[in-house]
């Protein structure tokens, strides 16, 4: 990507300058200098949003138009130009160019019309009640559950110390609220964006919300009350149903955006649809499976189900949905983010068919294994983890997540601790059955729930938490260089994943093993408390600040209810027409900060004796002129070569 040469353009000068802050280009950097009535501009592509729009609010359209509305708030994310065309793959000459243009020649508004900003539309922060109750799930019926019951089980010495429904009433609410809340978060936030369109029916995704944690609630409290509460099946049933509805929305919306879009078919897009799929798949897969033991005859029908069905099940929302919709979003955002390289298309296509082929594979000869009780076939898994674990190795070599990244960032090392966790997790399930022979036994539970532990914590998790630590300051109009480096919830949850890990393991080895694992546990909500409290405090301030300027933001019309300051805001010049009516008392800097807010447009037309009818007509004949369209510049216009422009 070509940043604009030769160094300094001079072209017409921007319009109302007021405020400009001419960035410092860095070193051997170039810049376009545009100068207008107001004087000259620099846009270079260091140039951070929220600096640009503050001296040039008029830009913004042009960044809308690639996907940017209304996030980020008033000023917008704090990142710069380069870094908003990476992450939204937008050609960087085409958008300075198009900036320069926006700046040259802002397009004439009203003259006294102060810079339309758009209110902020519901799929702006959609995903904030999303990440929210994903956060609130993680630190009740998730990780908190989940620490409670394995100090529980290491208070006892024993895994079988408590209910195999408890276990899964923690394991449903973890992938559904966890996993599940915050990748429809993210995919119904960012890709729209990426692919330069809007969500279809974005009401549909609140919908989709609450079906999805209405579900949960209910599948939740059905699952843990099965022991003791006859219409706990249903319940969880009705609450499992909810939930493939809210999942079906999900798919069906992100398909047809997509779809809509136009947008080229990219692997990771082919990763995204896949992981919808498995998504789907999974989700009727799990109700099944929950009615299923939740209704067992008896203990041997449970042992049955729960034996046959709840690897596979584990595998398609783990090794399918979760690791699929992270390579996708991987695959996208990480070269964009942390200038890690690029994973050849070819090469990527050839990723992806390699591992459903695995997922698939794991399934059906798992089932087939349990349906047969042939242990042979069960061998037919370990050329399948095989392919998975080099597949997954070719990309982390290409990635190199021992390196510190290109560029730096806070949550860069959440993003390396999961990609070497997932090879550690993959490579853990690759050498069971010689660790099985080595302990002696035909299966080891302590072993399995380790190398789960090592990706749903290791990797989901750690992705989860790095992702959402990146985008949530960016949505929220937050500077990240003033946040701190969340080095201790990253240590605390890779502390507690290692001791888990570890100490599950030697479960098998040494009986004392079990009294460190219920700390584990602790560490890893800990962890995630100190991270997910930092995340709400910024959604809460972007939150607020969105409330500001939304309620600052101008009308259709200059209506009689509409106080006198609040028009004075929307369109600074109409100050003239009040004027002109006999407002003189609002030359009184002092008077419009107070008399203004108090006072109507119809009362102060009353107060005078003007009439309000031509009083309006004047008001909103200047606010709104008609409004000139920018001209859209293709990347051809303007392609250029090393070291100038044609
Ligand atoms: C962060 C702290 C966590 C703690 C303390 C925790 C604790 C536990 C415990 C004690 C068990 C039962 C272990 C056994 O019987 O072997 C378990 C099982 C499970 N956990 Fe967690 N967990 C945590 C995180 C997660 C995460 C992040 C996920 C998913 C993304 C998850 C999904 C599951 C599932 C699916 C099971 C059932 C295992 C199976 O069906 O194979 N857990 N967890």
């Amino acid at each position: 990507m070509l940043s604009a040469n030769p160094p300094f353009v001079r072209l017409a000068p921007p319009v109302q300058a007021d405020q400009t802050s001419v960035p410092h280009t860095p070193e051997g950097e170039t810049a376009a200098m545009i100068t207008n009535g107001q004087g000259e501009f620099a846009i270079s592509p260091d140039l951070l949003l929220s600096e640009l729009f503050r001296s040039h609010p008029d830009t913004r359209i042009v960044f809308d138009r690639y996907g940017l509305r209304g996030c980020g708030g008033p000023l917008g994310p704090s990142e710069s130009i380069r870094f908003f065309a990476r992450a939204h793959g937008v050609d960087e000459l085409t958008l300075l160019r198009e900036l320069e243009q926006a700046v040259a020649a802002p397009r004439p508004r009203s003259h006294c019309a102060a810079p339309m900003r758009l209110a902020p539309e519901l799929a702006d922060s959609i995903y904030r009640r999303y990440f929210l109750a994903g956060i609130a799930v993680v630190l009740s019926a998730g990780a908190s559950w989940g620490a409670w019951l394995l100090w529980t089980i290491g208070l006892n010495g024993s895994f079988r110390a408590v209910s195999v429904h408890a276990i899964n009433a923690h394991g449903e609410a973890q992938i559904f609220g966890w996993v599940g809340l915050f990748i429809m978060g993210f995919a119904y936030q960012a890709f729209p964006r990426l692919w330069q369109t809007t969500l279809v029916a974005p009401r549909l995704a609140v919908v989709a919300f609450g079906l999805m944690v209405g579900g949960l609630f209910v599948r939740t409290v059905g699952i843990s009350a099965a022991e003791a509460w006859t219409l706990a099946a249903p319940l969880a049933l009705t609450g499992g149903l909810m939930q493939v509805a809210a999942v079906g929305l999900f798919t069906s919306q992100l398909l047809v955006t997509f779809w809509r879009s136009g947008a080229v078919v990219e692997a990771y897009v082919g990763f995204v649809v896949a992981a919808l799929g498995w998504f789907l798949l999974s989700t009727v897969f799990s109700v099944w499976h929950s009615w299923h033991t939740m209704t067992a005859p008896d203990v041997d029908a449970l042992v049955w189900a729960i034996a046959t069905y709840q690897a596979p099940l584990r595998d398609l929302q783990i090794h399918g949905l979760a690791l699929f919709m992270i390579l996708g979003v991987s695959l996208r955002m990480l070269p964009a983010i942390y200038g890690l390289p690029r994973v050849p298309e070819r090469w990527a296509w050839w990723l992806l068919s390699l591992l459903t082929g695995a997922v698939v594979g794991e399934t059906i000869v798992f089932l087939a294994y349990r349906w047969t009780g042939y242990h042979l076939i069960a061998m037919g898994l370990v050329p399948i983890w095989a392919i998975m674990t080099a597949t997954i190795l070719v990309l982390v070599l290409q990635w190199r997540p021992w390196r510190p990244m290109p560029e730096p960032d806070r949550t860069g090392k959440f993003v390396r601790a999961a990609y070497l966790w997932l090879p550690v997790s993959l490579v853990m399930l690759l050498v069971m059955p010689a660790y099985n022979r080595l302990v002696g036994v035909s299966f080891s539970h302590a072993y399995f729930g380790a190398t789960r532990h090592a990706i749903t914590v290791g990797f989901i998790t750690l992705m989860i938490m790095g992702m959402a630590a990146k985008v949530v300051p960016t949505l929220n109009g937050i500077d990240p260089r003033t946040l701190s480096s969340l080095r201790g919830p990253f240590l605390f949850v890779n502390l507690g994943c290692v001791l888990r890990v570890t100490m599950q393991i030697a479960t098998d080895w040494i009986h004392a093993a079990y009294a460190p694992i219920g700390l584990s546990g602790i560490l890893e909500v800990a962890g995630l408390a100190w991270w997910g409290l930092g995340l709400v405090v910024m959604m809460r301030r972007g939150r607020h600040a969105e409330v500001v300027a939304a309620s600052s933001l101008a009308p259709a019309r200059v209506e009689a209810n509409h106080r006198v300051a609040d028009v004075l805001e929307w369109f600074p010049r109409t100050e003239e027409v009040f004027l002109r009516h006999g407002f003189t008392a609002l030359k009184s800097a002092v008077l419009r900060r107070t008399l203004a807010r108090q006072v109507t447009v119809a009362h102060a037309a009353a107060l005078r004796g003007v009439s309000l009818t031509n009083l309006l007509k004047d008001l909103n004949d200047l606010a709104y002129e008609p409004v000139m369209e920018l001209p859209v510049l293709s990347a051809d216009t303007y392609s250029c070569t090393k070291g100038g422009l044609q």
